[in-house]
This record gives structure tokens, sequence and C-alpha cells, in this order.
């Protein structure tokens, strides 16, 4: 975003990587068992091995088009270790180190707006809304790095449905913890707080739209968004809000806290687009975390790889302008 150098990169322990080689094993050997248990109706196991740092959240191979990649997810140590929340500070390494004491029970997200019915939901009812089920994603930053995540969660459209939006609802406006007490970022004014993001009403309700609540077969780290976050697959990483505690629906196109701060270089609909470039950057490679900091950078792809699925939600849009 505005801090482009990668300082302070923690680097995983050996020991922590699952090998390329190991993980397709054990992903054929799941599959195949998956295989099997499907056809006596049980819900498949996830394709991925829980590190065994946080508590069990397990979820289900999902049937969602596109919510699986045969590519290798990103070291757990790389994907906790790694991260933009600037709630807790603007290095990479930030995260880790000061959001551990994130508190995140109890929690509650208010949903209201244009619903029929708004209410205040606890952690535990989302939970147990729809069943969890695990999406690997490819996430694409806006800084030109990128991860796959094993994500865990559910479409984001399970929650939409049961507060039936009326008609007049347009977009979906998330707003995310902003509590100076826990957050030692919002003493700095870098964006306005609370971090504020929004999705028109068709994004939000389509199926690869993520509310999730766990990465790697467990609740999510604090420094990825717990307890719960937005994940926008084909939308560079800042639209995928964390730490959610309020989704409202609105008439107007909401102003994200990254359009308030530099409305130039950060647009409403953030699609991954190798042929738009940021103002600062070109966007057409990418430099996958993990590929060793001498390899070749990879092409972007259009949508993040996500066009067969997302690609009809933009006919007729110019993506030039509506960047
Ligand atoms: N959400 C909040 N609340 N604050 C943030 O600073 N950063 C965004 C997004 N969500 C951010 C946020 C950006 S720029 C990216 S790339 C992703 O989170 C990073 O997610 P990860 O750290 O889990 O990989």
């Amino acid at each position: 975003m505005l801090y482009l150098k990668d300082r302070g990169h923690v680097h995983p322990l050996a020991s922590e990587i699952t090998p390329r080689e190991v993980w397709r094993q054990r992903r054929t050997l799941i599959q195949g068992l998956a295989a099997g248990a499907a056809t006596a109706a049980m819900p498949a196991l996830a394709a991925t091995t829980r590190p065994g740092k946080r508590d069990a959240l397990p979820g289900a191979r999902s049937a969602v088009p596109g919510a699986a990649t045969m590519e290798a997810p990103t070291a757990y140590a790389d994907v906790t270790s790694y991260n933009n929340f600037y709630e807790f500070g603007t290095d990479k390494a930030d995260p880790a180190q000061r959001a551990q004491g994130l508190q995140t029970r109890p929690w509650t997200v208010v949903v209201d707006g244009l619903v029929k019915k708004p209410g205040r939901w606890d952690l535990d009812a989302l939970l147990k809304l729809a069943p969890m089920e695990e999406r690997v994603y490819r996430l694409r930053c806006v800084e030109g790095w990128s991860m796959v995540i094993p994500w865990v969660g559910y479409s984001l459209s399970e929650l939409i449905r049961r507060v039936e939006p009326l008609g007049s609802a347009r977009y979906v406006q998330f707003e995310t913890l902003g509590d100076a007490k826990q957050m030692p970022g919002l003493r700095s004014n870098i964006i306005p707080w609370p971090y504020v993001e929004g999705l028109r009403m068709d994004e939000a309700m389509h199926p690869l739209a993520l509310l999730a609540f766990g990465l790697y077969g467990e609740v999510l780290p604090p420094q990825n968004g717990a307890p719960l976050r937005l994940v926008v697959p084909w939308k560079y990483g800042f639209k995928s809000a964390k730490s959610l505690v309020a989704i409202r629906f609105v008439e107007q196109q909401p102003r994200s806290a990254w359009q308030r701060t530099a409305p130039q270089e950060y647009g409403f609909y953030a699609n991954v687009n190798p042929t738009v470039d940021h103002p600062r950057w070109s966007q057409a490679t990418e430099r996958r975390i993990g590929d060793g900091l001498f390899a070749k950078r990879r092409p972007t792809q259009m949508f993040n790889g996500y066009e067969p699925q997302v690609g009809q939600l933009y006919a007729g849009l110019d993506l030039k302008t509506n960047y």
C-alpha cells in the first residue's frame, strides 16, 4: 500500500513448512478417501493438515466452482507472519508481534441498514450459521505479492440471505474493529479509522465471496483477522477486511478507507487486473511468497484467475475507469 518495503519478513522454520511433494501426496490420499466418503453421504475431509497452533476449525472441501486450486498453499509460517493489518502497525511483521492479545470473545457483528431483519450476531451464532468449508484461494496484494491460503468459512451470501435485504440495498459496507486500547496502529492517522470496505450487492452475493473464520483447519490467528473476516479472492487483498464488527446494507456506494486516503490509487472495485497499473508501479506480475527472493515473478492473472467465475459481473463496465 503506502509502505512498500518488505522489511521484517520473518522466515519460517524449516520444520514448519510442509514440503510440496508431501503435501501433494497427502492431498491425493485425502481426496481419495473423501471421494469414498462422499458416496457414503459424509462430508469430504479438508485437504490440508492443521499446524496445531490454535483451536481446530475443520471445513469440508467446498463444491463452489473455483474454490479449490491445485497450487500448493503458502507455508503456514509465511501466511501468519507476513501480514497487512495496519491497526497493529505498517511493518509486515507488526501484526504477528502485536496482535496476539486481541480479545476475540465476546464478539458481536452488527448487521443492519436496508434489511428486513437487522440485528446483532454473536460469534457463536455466526459459527453455526452454515457448514464450514475449506476454500483454497489465491490472495493477491495490491503491493505485488501473492499467497495461496486454505481458508475455512462459508459464503457471505449465507448470512445475507438470512437478514433479507430490501430491494433498495445496492451495496454492502464492512466495518472492522477500531479499538485504540488494543490496536497501537490507531495512533497513526495513516488511514481514517475504522477500516471500511464495500462491495456491490451482486459481488457480495457471489458464492466465492467468503466469510472466513479460520485457515489451515484452525481458527484465524489475530494477525489474519480473527475472529472473522471477509475474503474476496478476485480483488486486491485490501478489499478483504479483517476483524469485522459491522455489515451494513446501503443504497449509495460506500467510500472505503483506502479510497478516502488515496482515491487516485485505490478504487472501489479493486479487481485484480494486470492491464491497469497502480499509478506508482506495474500490476503485470507478482511475487509468490515462498518462491524465494530470486524466483521469477509470475504473470498476474485477470481477476486473480477467477475470471471464469466472476467475469460476467463486470460485463460492459470500463475497468480502467472503475479500477
Ligand atoms: N483489514 C484491516 N482491518 N486492516 C488492514 O490493514 N489490510 C488489507 C486486508 N485487510 C487490512 C485488512 C490488506 S492490504 C491485505 S493484502 C490483506 O488484509 C492481508 O491479509 P493477510 O495478512 O491475512 O494475508
